[in-house]
């Protein structure tokens, strides 16, 4: 295989001024995901020679033949992160080279080709600068970036794709928290498994999603904000929580459930370890089983849950209902860790509270 070495040139093709899309007036009404920017990169691979033709071009539809691989097989991955105004006027990302590199891990556990690191942060900048206009100004709201790969070679026999097209779009997003920050109610998912050891978990690829939305909406019309997933094989672990990493306050001590392969190794989890680690909180990655929780949160010694992911940052947890009994951790409201790690993370992010770990990225 040939990929691209670091250094490539970006051919930029802007939208015609009678072409730019209607921004929105306010951050209020963004929401999540339903407008995008101006423009897009696009890259293409082709066996034996590699990625080519890096471009940024006018937003637009996709051209492909019904009978690509990514359409029948999902052989697709992506990721997700975000470009915001610092305090200073800056514009920020976050520990994009953690997306990047975890975007090659989910490109190699689907056999597609990795793309350097180096060469997709280039890429993200790139696509920000040009549409930095679309970077909401309000604190909390940003400009949310999705790369991702498809298979696009047109053969309908199951294998490895011969072409991959490299894409990445951006679109404001608001605040998470435009209403406040408030705990949300977790359904414990006993039927359905979003993913399982040696299965696809821990990368980053549509099909985990796909095999999660049932869930999720069954959840949703019983009154719960998102599921709690157990392990595929006994359904006594606890995995993770809707499309974030799960945290546990047991008792003044932190815990969190192990990369054990079926998992998403999440951005923000690490940084709450290691935020953690240096607030001298102990904090532990270590099985946990749902049967703990639950007796923890009815004993009291389960002071707070809370999600951690790029969209929410983090999420505090309410109540848990497990066997269709509800059990309250801590008091139902936001704990004084969840608010701790939710002030310290975006703190860093916004530029309010010292980067000792060098996490913030400033595009230039
Ligand atoms: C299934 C799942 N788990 C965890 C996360 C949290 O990952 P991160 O903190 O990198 O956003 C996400 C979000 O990307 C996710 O989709």
């Amino acid at each position: 295989m040939r990929y691209i070495l670091c250094t490539m040139k970006i051919l930029i093709t802007k939208a015609a001024p009678d072409r730019l899309r209607t921004k929105p007036s306010g951050d209020k009404a963004l929401g999540f995901g339903k407008l995008f920017s101006d423009h897009m990169f696009l890259m293409d691979y082709v066996e034996g020679r590699g990625w080519k033709d890096p471009r940024i071009v006018p937003f637009g539809p996709l051209a492909l033949p019904p009978t690509a691989v990514v359409l029948h097989y999902a052989q697709e991955i992506f990721e997700g992160l975000k470009a915001y105004y610092a305090k200073d006027g800056g514009i920020c990302l976050f520990r994009p080279e953690r997306n990047a590199e975890r975007m090659n891990r989910s490109a190699t556990r689907l056999c597609m080709p990795p793309v350097p690191v180096e060469d997709q942060i280039r890429a993200i900048e790139e696509l920000v600068r040009i549409d930095r206009d679309w970077i909401p100004r309000n604190h909390g709201a940003s400009l949310y970036i999705r790369p991702a790969m498809i298979a696009t070679e047109s053969a309908l026999g199951v294998h490895p794709s011969t072409e991959y097209l490299y894409f990445v779009v951006t679109g404001p997003v608001g605040a998470y928290y435009a209403r406040g920050f408030e705990p949300v109610s977790i359904l414990v998912e006993e039927n359905y498994i979003r993913a399982t050891r040696g299965g696809l978990g821990e990368a980053k690829t549509g099909a985990n999603y796909a095999a999660s939305i049932l869930a999720a909406k069954e959840a949703k019309a019983k009154g719960y904000d998102q599921v709690l997933w157990l392990d595929a094989e006994r359904r006594r672990f606890v995995e993770e929580v809707g499309t974030m990493n799960i945290f546990f306050v047991f008792g003044g001590e932190l815990v969190t459930p192990p990369l054990s392969g079926s998992i998403l190794p999440g951005v923000t989890r690490d940084s709450v370890i290691e935020l953690a680690k240096e607030w001298k909180i102990p904090v532990y990655e270590r099985p946990v089983e749902i049967d703990e929780v639950i007796r923890r949160a009815e004993d009291g010694s389960l002071t707070e849950a809370f999600g951690s992911g790029t969209a929410a940052v983090i999420s505090p947890v309410g109540a848990f209902c497990y066997r269709g009994r509800e059990s309250r951790v801590g008091d139902g409201k936001v704990g004084e860790l969840s608010l701790r790690f939710y002030e310290g993370i975006t703190g860093i992010q916004y530029g309010e509270v010292e980067d000792r770990h060098r996490w913030v990225h400033r595009v230039e």
